[in-house]
């Protein structure tokens, strides 16, 4: 059965909350929550990009209109949250204050769309549109970070949350390459 729309973006959902917590750690470095930081605006810019790319679609139907708007205005507003941290010093009271802010609008983020939007578009688009809808996401959010991918590789051997995160996306990302590419085959 082909993966269905919501199941990918749950999974990043949870994905960006484990990787936001890595980043209130009382015991991490400065270092290893720059680290921890760099997964969190890789997975969320490419999350929130690819979302705005095929969410455009459905803007044209009158009853997904406020919803889609809705989705776009919290990508804006997790935008400005993730500027906002990526300036405070790591580990300061204005980091955590800032990374808690940001957590929450990923939080409130993820349950708007796990229980209005992806029901919405279900409900109203139309089904071919909404089959077609989780490759096209998962698709766009590969280009995403391929973009995305930092110059240097960042590497911190002492933090196995942070490996184990990274590893996981990884890993997850060649079975999406080669499952797309299997598809085109068939
Ligand atoms: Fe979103
Ligand atoms: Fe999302």
């Amino acid at each position: 059965m082909a993966t269905d729309f919501l199941a990918l973006v749950q999974r990043d959902h949870v994905d960006l909350q484990k990787e936001l917590t890595l980043l209130l750690d009382p015991i991490a470095s400065p270092a290893e929550l720059r680290g921890s930081l760099d997964g969190v605006r890789l997975g969320l810019t490419a999350h929130a990009e690819a979302e705005d790319i095929v969410l455009g679609r459905f803007e044209s139907i009158s009853l997904l209109d406020a919803l889609v708007a809705q989705a776009r205005a919290s990508h804006l507003a997790q935008e400005s949250a993730l500027s906002a941290l990526v300036s405070a010093r790591p580990g300061s009271a204005s980091w955590r204050e800032r990374a808690c802010h940001l957590r929450d609008l990923v939080r409130h983020h993820a349950a708007q769309e796990e229980q209005y939007l992806v029901p919405g578009l279900r409900r109203h688009a139309p089904r071919e549109m909404y089959t077609a809808l989780a490759g096209a996401f998962a698709t766009e959010r590969l280009r995403q970070l391929a973009m995305l991918q930092p110059s240097a590789p960042l590497y911190f051997p002492e933090v196995p949350e942070v490996r184990e995160v990274r590893e996981v996306r990884e890993v997850r990302e060649v079975r999406e390459i080669r499952m797309m590419a299997d598809a085109r085959v068939s």
